[in-house]
């Protein structure tokens, strides 16, 4: 089915200026940016984005990351985009991702991974409202 799912460059991508890079890697997987901004995000957006996690020890950790630099966000469209994107990023720690991956190319460390990817349709649709009103996405 045609799914869509929500992306994060993490700052340290973003720092490595690979945003072209990735967003080539959706496109030739046939993912669609329907939606895309550039955002600093602030403590408090960064904590209610990862809020599911708050209970987790590495949640303080990954909030300071998340608001050291910008980040891009967007909503990718496709078929099973969850999945796909998913693949695409490879394992959440980089030294488990497969080579050709996002993170396996791009991330340093299991905090510094250079993406996120909704885990589910139902989480991706949570995650998009979060970052987008639906005016400002443009399914094609
Ligand atoms: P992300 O997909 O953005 O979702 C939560 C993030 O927490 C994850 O990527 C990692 O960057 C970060 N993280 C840090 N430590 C862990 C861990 N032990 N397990 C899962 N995620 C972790």
């Amino acid at each position: 089915a045609v799914e869509r799912t929500l992306s994060i460059i993490k700052p340290d991508a973003v720092a490595k200026n690979v945003i072209g890079e990735i967003y080539s890697r959706f496109e030739k997987s046939g993912l669609k940016i329907i939606a895309s901004r550039m955002h600093h995000l602030s403590r408090q957006e960064a904590e209610g984005f990862y809020a599911v996690h708050k209970a987790r020890p590495f949640f303080n950790d990954l909030v300071s990351f998340m608001i050291s630099g910008p980040v891009m966000v967007q909503v990718l469209e496709g078929e099973n985009a969850v999945l796909n994107h998913r693949q695409l990023m490879g394992a959440t720690d980089p030294k488990k991702a497969e080579p050709g991956t996002i993170r396996a190319d791009f991330a340093d460390s299991i905090d510094a991974n250079a993406v996120h990817g909704s885990d589910a349709a139902e989480t991706a649709a949570v995650e998009i409202a979060y970052f987008f009103p639906a005016m400002s996405i443009y399914s094609r």
